[in-house]
């Protein structure tokens, strides 16, 4: 029988940053990759149709693929409906993203952290929960951009971006109060790392920017079946997949599939 894949779900090209650093821990494991591109962009989703929608979608992907576990590489997503997911589906492992607000908290020196995120993550009660938790003692902004999610998804897949619009969408992250200075930005939504070289490059001043892909791979680590694979075997001969809910990638997304070792399904 083949082996259970780890299913990678984002709204478009953003949990690959999460999928990448996934295989580095799971080399012997097949992960499909699901992007919903045909609801891309979540940021500006209504709360309850984005909950009923990712609902109705897990009840179809569980269905059809079957996979060990689930890792939600979107904080969007994540932070509005991870609690539902598992009560929808109970013995079905989730991996959620949420913004990475505590380790900020315990790293920040000046004590001023940004959260860089889809307005959608910005305005979710669990985000504030999760500042109240862990970072009380911190002044934190919380910047929700229309636009870098956009300008990531065409950066991947048509290698351009413009410069003055990284700018301006992380202007807002960068507060100097009373001789203090934000250290660290939070990015808060699975595709703004692509663009941390654009951000550190059109940055007014250097800050860590802190990408939680590592961690949540690690996370999945400890849900799956530990048992070692032989790799040339892991996956029964089956390949990586990416599925895209709108069933037509174009040819910079099929492109940027076949380049993270992903064949697109049909
Ligand atoms: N990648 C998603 C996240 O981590 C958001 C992109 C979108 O707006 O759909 O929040």
């Amino acid at each position: 029988m083949a082996e259970q894949p780890i299913l990678m779900f984002d709204s478009g090209v953003g949990g690959l940053t999460v999928l990448r650093e996934a295989r580095v821990l799971m080399p012997d494991r097949r992960f499909v990759y699901v992007a919903d591109d045909a609801a891309f962009p979540y940021g500006a989703w209504e709360e309850p149709a984005l909950r009923a929608h990712m609902l109705d979608l897990f009840a179809v992907l569980l269905e059809r693929y079957r996979p060990e576990i689930s890792v939600i590489a979107c904080n969007t997503a994540s932070t509005l409906v991870i609690d539902d997911l598992r009560r929808r589906f109970p013995g079905h492992p989730f991996v959620g993203t949420v913004p990475a607000i505590k380790p900020a908290a315990e790293r920040t020196r000046s004590g001023l952290v940004s959260v860089l995120a889809t307005p959608g993550t910005v305005k979710r009660q669990y985000t504030r929960d999760l500042i109240r938790q862990w970072a009380s003692k911190c002044h934190v902004r919380l910047v929700g951009s229309e636009r870098l999610a956009s300008l990531a998804e065409v950066y991947m897949r048509d290698g351009f971006v413009d410069e003055e619009e990284v700018r301006a969408e992380i202007a807002p992250c960068f507060v100097e109060q009373e001789g203090r200075r934000t250290d660290i930005v939070v990015l808060a939504c699975t595709h703004y790392p692509f663009l941390a070289n654009r951000m550190r490059k059109t940055a007014p001043w250097p800050v860590d920017w802190l990408d939680p892909a590592e961690a949540i791979a690690r996370r999945a680590l400890s849900l799956v079946d530990g048992r070692p694979r032989p790799l040339e075997s892991a996956n029964g001969g089956e390949p990586d997949i990416a599925v895209f809910t709108s069933g037509k990638p174009d040819f910079a997304a099929r492109r940027l599939m076949q380049g993270f070792g992903l064949t697109v399904a049909v």
